[in-house]
């Protein structure tokens, strides 16, 4: 089926297979590996996408649903500011062991942010609970998305 859809502020045209889900579509048609793979049941938020604002398990998205949609993958958002502040908080405290779940990671805060700037930690706690880390322990990956907050808020405070 030929679907049309915006990756990251271009439009793309694809034939795709009525079962293919977002995740294999950006992976190997458009060699967006920087969406991981994990459980393919949506339990693990490594394939986190934002399609038309929100966050999505792209394994669970049939790409024909995505007819039409905006998409934004990890790749796409590293053009924006405030990614790059998210990406030097999680450098800055070591909240990046293995680095598998790290771009759902990043996704789940960028969008968090976005929604709200000064969440709590239970509301961070709340934003990335659909993404799933094996290494950390979670507590050093609030303090990046908390440090990543201060940080937005400061430069907006400048401006
Ligand atoms: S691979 Fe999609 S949620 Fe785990
Ligand atoms: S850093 Fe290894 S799974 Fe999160």
């Amino acid at each position: 089926m030929k679907i049309n859809f915006n990756i990251n502020g271009i439009v793309k045209e694809l034939d795709v297979p009525p079962q293919k889900p977002m995740c294999d579509v950006l992976r190997e048609d458009f060699g967006l590996t920087g969406t991981k793979i994990g459980c393919r049941e949506g339990e693990c938020g490594a394939c986190t996408i934002i399609m038309d604002g929100k966050t999505v398990n792209s394994c669970l998205v049939p790409a024909v649903s995505a007819d039409g949609r905006e998409i934004l993958t990890i790749e796409g958002i590293q053009k924006f500011p405030e990614t790059e502040i998210i990406n030097d908080n999680f450098k800055k405290v070591g909240a990046v062991q293995c680095g598998y779940c790290i771009p759902g990671m990043v996704m789940s805060s960028y969008a968090l942010l976005k929604e709200n700037k000064n969440p709590t930690e239970d509301e961070i706690r709340q934003g990335l609970s659909g993404n799933l880390c094996r290494c950390t322990g979670y507590k050093r990956i609030v303090m990046a998305v908390e440090g990543s907050a201060r940080d937005l808020n400061n430069i907006e405070g400048e401006n």
